[in-house]
Order: structure tokens, then sequence, then C-alpha cells
């Protein structure tokens, strides 16, 4: 009976702990897909894109300090030389990305 519920839980914290990881995973391949032919995958916009357009170095003081919701509106409706992604990703979907760039404003 013991060894049951240690291998339920084993399964249970198997289960659980890739959900965190997963939301980061999928902000990740968003971020490659949408977002680093301007940012740059370090988040810093030193691709020639980037510099072009004067893109904000995501690792900015500045840009650490605004909130998740900050974050989010600005990915949904764009600023300056960057786009709105609104229209074309889901609300999750940018969620999983402010939580990419927040694992990046960390390394
Ligand atoms: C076409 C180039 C381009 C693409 C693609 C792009 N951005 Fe940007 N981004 C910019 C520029 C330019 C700025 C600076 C805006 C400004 O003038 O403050 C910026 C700023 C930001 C900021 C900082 C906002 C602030 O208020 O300082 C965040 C966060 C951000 N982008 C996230 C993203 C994410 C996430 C994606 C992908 C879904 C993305 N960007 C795609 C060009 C781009």
């Amino acid at each position: 009976m013991r060894s049951m519920i240690q291998l339920l839980s084993a399964a249970a914290i198997v289960c659980l702990l890739p959900a965190a990881a997963h939301a980061q995973n999928q902000g990740a391949t968003l971020f490659q897909s949408n977002c680093q032919m301007c940012h740059g995958a370090d988040g810093k916009g030193s691709t020639p894109t980037g510099q072009a357009l004067k893109v904000v170095n995501l690792h900015d003081p500045a840009v650490v300090k605004m909130t998740d919701t900050d974050l989010a509106n600005v990915i949904g409706k764009g600023k300056r030389n960057m786009p709105a992604f609104g229209s074309r990703l889901t609300p999750p979907q940018i969620e999983n990305l402010v939580s990419f760039i927040r694992a990046l404003q960390k390394q």
C-alpha cells in the first residue's frame, strides 16, 4: 500500500512539474517565430532589423520594471515600430511570451 502511494505521488509530480516548463517552452517557440528577427535570440535587439527599427533591449531596467500586464499590452497593441500581435496571438500565447521574457531577463 505504501509503495502504491509513493508510486502515485511520483506520478503526480511527473505530471505537474512540466506545466510551468511547458509554458516557457511554448513561449520560446513563439518568440523564435514571431519576435527573434527583431529582438534577437538573447532579447538584446542586436539583429540588423532590430538596430534599424531601434528595438528596445528586453534586459533594459525600464523593461524589467514593467509589470506583466504592461508587457502583455505592448505585445498585444504594439508600440511605435513594434507591431501589434493581438490579432495573431491568443491571450494565453501572449502570457507564455511574457513568462519567456521574464526567464530571459534572469539570464
Ligand atoms: C518588426 C520588429 C519587431 C518584432 C517582430 C517584435 N518587436 Fe518588440 N519591439 C520592437 C521595437 C522597435 C520596440 C521598441 C518600441 C519603442 O519604440 O518603445 C519593441 C519593444 C518591445 C518591448 C518593450 C516595450 C516597451 O514598452 O519598452 C517588448 C516587451 C517587446 N517588444 C516584445 C516583443 C515580443 C514578445 C514580440 C513577439 C511576439 C516582439 N516584441 C516582436 C520591434 C519588434
